[in-house]
């Protein structure tokens, strides 16, 4: 097929008999349910007919699902457009119908090629007019989901803490960021005791890269920070060969945030941000930090690393000190930090904890938005004792093998200054998937970039309205 391949939503109400052609899609079994496509010949070229199940009860996560199916089952062909001509859905605002359908089509088609040079250009048609502001936008945000996945998928020889903060430099560049690399010698003078301590055992150097957006200027609107241990071998606490298989998935909450950056100028213009991201390799080499060793974190409170498997926490609490010297109206911090957080949870949602009910419920807001699921978890004061050490003032393992989601929480909540509103994401799940679902493939999944990118959209608007 070389001429242009033209989709049509068909909505399960719609009566196909008013279509042309409408009465052999019966025949085809074809009745406009979500989960069903059918290929027919049009006039000017193919015509794929996507189901996008009922008119009435359609949703932003529906529609994205059911145009995920028609980008991947067309993934192969070079010229597609989609079709809106009619096409409104009851309950939810046009654009967003839109946007959704363009991230869909865009996420569906993802495939990791480890050989592929530099973005593909999209062989969807722009519908321009006044639908083209919402397809632009759902293409932005599933291109830089996929640029994501390809990170987290990308195997950590590759991948390794300076080739990443290298990706940094380029996003800086093409999206028109600040940027700032701490390389391990100012990481070391400035105290970095978490970020040296597991960066200590590889051959590879750890940095910390700082990105910022500087909107309208003022006081610092949002901090994010994202785990990135490029690969987690557990360190001198080795994990056991089948923990180690996924490991390098544990920069997801790094690349995530990296692709946040990408899109705060577009999705949140006016808003002052700034990313920061601790990267390092946790391996047990020669110089690797050892069990009952002591650090001084940049915060200046020490911390007694007795397993340096739960090295997660030490390179956050870090950055999350760091984050908090700009006094930023809010910070959000997303890694991939306990295997709790999968058995309580599973694959699908993450773990969202915070010490302020206003930015947990903006982040539950943003979640329901983009179809990126949360679920709230306590941070209890009574665990506050499993943090404790016998001769520093915290130590990062946890005694209990219960809570250990909840108990990590309140390890880095110690290091985020009463009175700065915080959350934390545990993406352990939804980072990652075993098989593909909806408009998610197998292996990375992206997770965050939409989540964060509905979270910058409504704080902008937000702060828009409130200088106005
Ligand atoms: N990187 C892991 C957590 C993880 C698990 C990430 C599954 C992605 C998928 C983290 O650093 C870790 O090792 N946590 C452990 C420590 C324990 C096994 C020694 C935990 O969660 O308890
Ligand atoms: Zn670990
Ligand atoms: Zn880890």
């Amino acid at each position: 097929m070389t001429s242009e391949c033209t989709c049509v939503a068909v909505f399960s109400d719609d009566p196909p008999k008013e279509r042309p052609g409408g009465g052999l899609w019966k025949a085809a079994g074809f009745d406009g349910g979500a989960g069903q496509t059918l290929l027919a010949p049009g006039v000017s070229g193919p015509v794929l007919l996507v189901g996008m199940g009922g008119r009435q009860g359609a949703t932003a996560a529906s529609l994205r699902e059911s145009a995920a199916l028609a980008g991947r089952t067309l993934a192969h062909l070079h010229r597609l457009r989609w079709d809106f001509e009619g096409f409104a859905v009851v309950g939810l605002a046009c654009g967003d119908a839109v946007q959704a359908i363009a991230e869909g089509v865009h996420l569906g088609a993802y495939k990791y090629d480890a050989g592929q040079d530099g973005p593909r250009a999209s062989p969807w048609q722009h519908p321009g007019g006044e639908l083209g502001p919402a397809w632009t936008r759902g293409e932005d945000i599933a291109r830089v989901t996929n640029y994501v996945r390809d990170l987290v998928n990308e195997p950590a020889n590759v991948l390794t803490p300076a080739q990443l903060a290298g990706r940094c430099r380029d996003a800086a560049s093409d999206a028109g960021l600040d940027i700032r690399v701490l390389e391990e010698a100012e990481l070391r003078s400035g105290r970095f005791g978490g970020v040296v301590a597991v960066g200590q055992g590889s051959v590879e150097r750890p940095c910390l890269v700082e990105l910022t957006h500087r909107g309208s200027g003022g006081r610092v609107d949002l901090c994010l920070v994202g785990k990135g241990v490029t690969f987690d071998s557990g360190g001198l606490s080795l994990k056991n060969s089948d923990g180690l298989m996924s490991m390098k998935q544990d920069m997801a909450g790094a690349a995530a945030v990296l692709g946040a950056m990408k899109l705060v100028g577009r999705l949140a213009p006016g808003l002052h941000v700034k990313a920061y991201l601790p990267l390092v390799e946790n391996m047990p080499g020669p110089a690797a930090v050892k069990p009952g060793d002591v650090v001084t974190m940049r915060n200046g409170a020490t911390v007694e690393i007795l397993n340096t498997d739960f090295e997660g926490r030490l390179i956050l609490a870090d950055a999350l000190a760091l984050a908090a010297e700009e006094n930023p109206r809010a910070i959000v911090d997303l890694a991939t930090l306990t295997y709790a957080a999968v058995h309580a949870l599973g694959e699908r949602t993450a773990a969202l904890l915070s010490n302020d009910h206003r930015l947990g419920e903006a982040i539950a807001g943003a979640a329901a938005e983009s179809g990126e699921a949360v679920w709230p978890m306590p941070m209890p004061a009574y665990l506050e004792e499993q943090l404790r050490s016998t001769v520093a003032d915290y130590s990062n393992f946890p005694g209990s093998a219960t809570a250990r989601t909840l108990t990590a929480g309140l390890f880095l909540k110690a290091f985020v200054p009463q009175g700065i509103p915080w959350a934390h994401l545990d993406i352990a799940g939804p980072a990652w998937a075993a098989a593909g679902y909806g408009v998610t493939p197998a292996g990375a999944t992206g997770y965050g970039v939409r989540l964060l990118g509905a979270l910058l959209a409504g704080l902008d608007a937000e702060r828009a309205s409130s200088s106005a």
